[in-house]
């Protein structure tokens, strides 16, 4: 049986619902509540297995109480109920951790959906793993894996793959998952999320060796589903304050304390993205569809090879793939004598949506097929990854060698 527990301040909505879901065998409505302060007293005596929320309510409104259920009662996540033009509450609604979002007037279908959908995936994450208020500088035990995102031709669609993996990682496994955007001068990760950009890699930079968790814990943004962000400098002169060795640090500092580390670059072979091509254990290499995409992707795959990375690390994933194009994944394949690991299809009215949101698409389109190809690669990700490229710490003497080979220095 799932518990419910209703929070909105009209009276008659909450018999509405209470109507709807009584039709369901499953669910039971465990408590009503009717603005944010009862709501928190109540889902603390009946311990939901989900509440469900209305957003503008007196005394304590929607996101208030999903922050307070989410540091207090993990167990009992939060589906957000507004009204279409409360975009930017919703946004927060899912930074503060709510898990899902219906916008009024929703079917009884929609909500029956997503209520389930809630409670299947609490159920295969249990509780015993990350909450969201919990402060992120606990210390594991071994370090996080590196995962980044490469391309030789720019807009391929790296940022918008890296933001939906980070959430679909979080969503899907109780890992703590940091996303870091490396493509220093021009780095989208902020926008495409909605972030707020007052801190950054820049405030890695000032803090010089006093780099530790706490400070980091500090520097990064949190957006949905409790995925915490490295921002890339609020402008592109900043860029050139960053150097390799701020890298190094900042990606084994992170690794420290998270399970996943998300990279977005930029497309060019700077020194730093080697450094972190090094420490990655799983090497994203994203094309898309054009000729010239794929050229760069196979020029982008020798390098790796140069660089001595193991092939078994690197997934190759074709972005808008849509049919139309002189290319199958059969002769990708040949052509770039690499398996594809995904085809992400090209959906310009979700991706639209969610970029113009400034949300994660798995998020805001859970049901669609570009959603269900990307939590597909991260559960290929969350599997035990089979060699790592760069064992944890610093770079071997053969790698460093390549590296000054193919850069002549
Ligand atoms: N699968 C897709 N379906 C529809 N549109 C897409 C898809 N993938 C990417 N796009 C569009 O392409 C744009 C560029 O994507 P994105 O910014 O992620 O590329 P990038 O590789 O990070 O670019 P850069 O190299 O400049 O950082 C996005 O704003 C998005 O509108
Ligand atoms: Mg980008």
């Amino acid at each position: 049986m799932i518990r419910i527990l209703i929070v909105d301040d009209i009276a008659s909505t909450r018999d509405n619902l209470q109507k709807l879901l009584s039709f369901e065998e499953d669910i039971e409505v465990a408590g009503t509540a009717g603005d944010g302060r009862q709501g928190l007293e109540e889902a603390h005596r009946v311990r939901p297995d989900i509440v469900l929320t209305d957003v503008n309510m007196p005394n304590m409104d929607g996101i208030q109480l999903t922050e307070r259920l989410a540091a207090e009662l993990p167990a009992s996540p939060v589906i957000i109920m507004s009204v279409q033009g409360e975009r930017d509450y919703l946004r927060r609604a899912m930074q503060a951790g709510a898990r899902e979002y219906l916008i009024k007037p929703f079917s009884h279908d929609e909500l029956v959906a997503a209520i389930r959908r809630v409670h299947q995936l609490e159920q295969k994450k249990g509780t015993a793993g990350r909450t969201p208020g919990e402060p992120d500088v606990a210390r594991k035990s071994a370090p996080g894996d590196v995962i980044v995102l490469f391309s030789g031709k720019g807009g391929v669609g790296k940022t918008l793959l890296a933001t939906n993996l980070a959430v679909a990682l979080a969503n899907e496994t109780k890992a703590r998952v940091a996303l870091a955007d490396l493509n220093l001068q021009f780095g989208d990760v902020g926008v495409m999320l909605a972030l707020d950009h007052s801190r950054s890699i820049t405030d890695v930079v000032d803090a010089g060796d006093g780099l530790d968790a706490e400070l980091l814990n500090e520097i990064l943004a949190t957006g949905p589903g409790g995925v915490r962000v490295l921002l890339a400098p609020i402008s592109p002169e900043l860029a050139d304050l960053v150097n390799t060795e701020h890298v190094r640090t900042v990606i084994g500092e992170l690794r420290k304390n998270y399970d996943y580390v998300v990279v977005d670059t930029a497309c060019h072979l700077a020194e730093f993205n080697l450094e972190v091509i090094e420490q990655a254990q799983r090497i994203l290499v994203v094309t898309a569809l054009t000729i010239p995409a794929i050229k760069d992707a196979k020029l982008s795959l020798k390098v790796l090879e140069s660089l001595n990375v193991d092939s078994a690390s690197i997934l190759l994933v074709v972005n808008r793939s849509d049919g139309h194009s002189d290319f199958n994944r059969e002769s990708i394949e040949q052509t770039l004598r690499h398996t594809v690991a995904a085809q992400v299809p090209h959906e310009p009215r979700i991706v639209g949506d969610a970029v113009t949101h400034g949300a994660p698409f798995v998020t805001l389109h859970p049901e669609s097929e570009i959603t269900r190809v990307v939590r597909d690669l991260a559960g290929q990700i969350g599997r035990e990854h089979p060699v790592a490229v760069g064992a944890p710490g610093p770079p071997g003497p053969e790698k460093q060698r390549r590296r000054r080979g193919l850069f002549g220095r």
